[in-house]
């Protein structure tokens, strides 16, 4: 864990209450209640369909929630959506790019859609070209560009508009481990400097623990725990415990009881983003 974890005293960024999901007989997101605070890496974590896209496309007002409330930023997702998109940045799990465009001409996009003034606009995208690593292939198509400089781009975009909020969903999944690193960076980056705060889901335990400053393990549509790193061990009864018995020990169960835990590092994941 970072040595810098949420203090009591930061604001709340973010309140989630009794928030609900169905697709049918699915019970997606089943009431799950979790706060956000200033400066904070919240990561949900879980095994596959335990409901952390959904949880995370309704706090951005893209999916309507079936219950419950979120607020960011003081505001109602349900009731303010035009003020929250102003304070949040969406990084979905599947692509958000145009292969077919260049990297300047997809932020030119996104710069557009969040209304940047024309005087601007070319100000902006070049900082963030810069800030990520992207000037020199500024002007290639995207399709011709690595899976970590799409990532990267994609987050650049995200964050075009200054947000309060940045919500990443499975940000590094697919990245070799040095593409991964340097995505990393990159929302360490914001956070430190712009003291963003930073909501995303993750399969990569390691991860999780080190950059993260709390953990909710989501499992079958609820939080089965949720804390630092050392507080869900605490709450093992394991100090020594590794984040994947973690990990197993709150979301695991459920899937068990189900006919054994599924894979939740599924290569195809990466085929569906990318292909
Ligand atoms: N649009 C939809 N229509 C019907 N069912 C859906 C829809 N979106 C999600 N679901 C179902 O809701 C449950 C939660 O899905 P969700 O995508 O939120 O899981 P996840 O935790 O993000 O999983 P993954 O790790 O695979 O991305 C799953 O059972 C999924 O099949
Ligand atoms: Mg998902």
């Amino acid at each position: 864990m970072q040595d810098d974890p949420a203090k009591p005293d930061a604001a709340e960024v973010i309140r989630v209450q009794h928030l609900e999901k169905r697709f049918g007989e699915v019970h997606a997101v089943a009431g799950i209640d979790f706060s956000v605070y200033a400066g904070e890496c919240f990561v949900l974590l879980g095994p596959n369909g335990a409901g952390k896209s959904t949880t995370i496309k309704m706090m951005t007002g893209l999916m309507k929630s079936d219950g419950g409330s979120i607020e960011i930023g003081g505001w109602s997702v349900a009731q303010s959506p035009v003020r929250v998109r102003s304070l949040i940045g969406y990084v979905p799990q599947m692509l958000s790019v145009d292969g077919n465009l260049t990297g300047y001409e997809n932020l030119l996009v996104f710069a557009k859609l969040y209304g940047l003034r024309r005087s601007e606009r070319t100000e902006r995208i070049r900082e963030i070209l810069e800030r990520f690593d992207l000037a020199e292939a500024a002007d290639r198509l995207v399709r011709t560009y690595s899976g970590g400089m799409i990532r990267k781009l994609e987050i650049g975009q995200a964050v075009l508009h200054h947000p309060r909020v940045l919500f990443l969903d499975e940000p590094t999944v697919g990245l070799d481990p040095v593409a991964r690193k340097g995505v990393w960076e990159h929302i360490e980056r914001l956070r430190h400097e712009q003291n963003m705060t930073i909501v995303l889901t993750t399969h990569y335990m390691e991860e999780a623990e080190s950059l993260c400053t709390r953990i909710a393990i989501m499992s079958r549509g609820r939080i089965a725990a949720l804390g630092t790193a050392q507080a869900l061990r605490a709450q093992m009864g394991q100090p020594d415990a590794s984040m994947d018995d973690v990990f197993a020990h709150f979301a695991g169960r459920f899937e068990q009881e189900e006919g054994g835990m599924r894979s939740v590092f599924r290569s195809r994941r990466t085929a569906r983003r990318l292909g």
